[in-house]
């Protein structure tokens, strides 16, 4: 077993390259990429092809995904010639869930809308982290009220203590796009039709410009629900 992570106080100020770097020194394979595969887990994969080459990539397949992630998970998988490993929901939970409350539940209520996260996102994250010592994310201070303070390396108490790495924590939307755009980087398509922050398809929709950027996502909850669980603060 190992000791509790204590972080190193210069990773707050450090550039997404050396906190990958610092990853892959420290944790080698035991790091994992967490991508939903929207602009910011491209770049953050592209990031880690070179600073951080031994972390897996790995997502939540959550059965209701759109097409468009599939299409860019794959072409995500054969440029960088890597392995994409999937979570899947635990089978008997999705069958009773369905057929108890139907297939659009998560409308019902915020508790409801929870439910269906914990089943599909949060169960398989747990199994995902097992065994590991450090997550990446792509999360950004700039997303939503819920995420101004991320930090780009902070201790994860929602799971176990973790090492939990944001190496785009301090990143503008703008700096995301442009860095992307130089690197050529697939895309998924959703972001052309409007659509900034992309999840679950029967709970993510287009924006409106000049609208936040996580205005499409559970867009029926108010800002301060809008999380499915994945991204629990407090520990640093
Ligand atoms: S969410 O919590 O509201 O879904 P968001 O879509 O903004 O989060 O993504 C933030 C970060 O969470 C992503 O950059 C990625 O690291 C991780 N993440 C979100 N959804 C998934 C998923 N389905 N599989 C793996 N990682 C994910
Ligand atoms: Fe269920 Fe919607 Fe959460 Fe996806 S985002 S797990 S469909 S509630």
């Amino acid at each position: 077993m190992e000791g509790r992570r204590s972080i190193p106080t210069w990773l707050a100020e450090a550039p997404a390259e050396e906190v990958l770097a610092w990853a892959d020194a420290e944790f080698g394979a035991r790091a994992a990429i967490a991508s939903s595969f929207g602009v910011e887990d491209v770049v953050l994969i592209d990031l880690a092809s070179r600073h951080a080459p031994r972390a897996g990539v790995f997502t939540l397949d959550t059965g209701r995904l759109p097409p468009e992630t599939y299409e860019v998970m794959e072409e995500v998988r054969r440029r960088y010639g890597i392995a994409i490993e999937t979570f899947v929901p635990e089978r008997a939970a999705v069958e009773q869930l369905e057929r108890e409350k139907g297939f659009f539940s998560f409308r019902r209520s915020v508790e409801e809308r929870k439910e269906c996260c914990a089943i599909r996102k949060l169960e398989p994250l747990s199994r995902a982290l097992s065994g590991k010592s450090a997550w990446i994310t792509g999360l950004r201070r700039e997303q939503s009220i819920t995420r101004a303070e991320v930090e780009p390396a902070e201790i994860d108490e929602a799971h176990g203590g973790i090492v939990k790495l944001n190496p785009l924590a301090r990143w503008t939307e703008a700096e995301v796009w442009r860095y992307a755009r130089a690197q050529e980087l697939p895309l998924n398509a959703l972001h052309a039709r409007g659509y900034p922050s992309i999840g679950c398809a029967p709970c993510t929709r287009a924006v409106a410009p000049g609208e936040d950027v996580r205005a499409g996502r559970w867009w029926w909850e108010q800002p301060e629900h809008k999380e499915c669980g994945l991204h629990v603060r407090g520990g640093r």
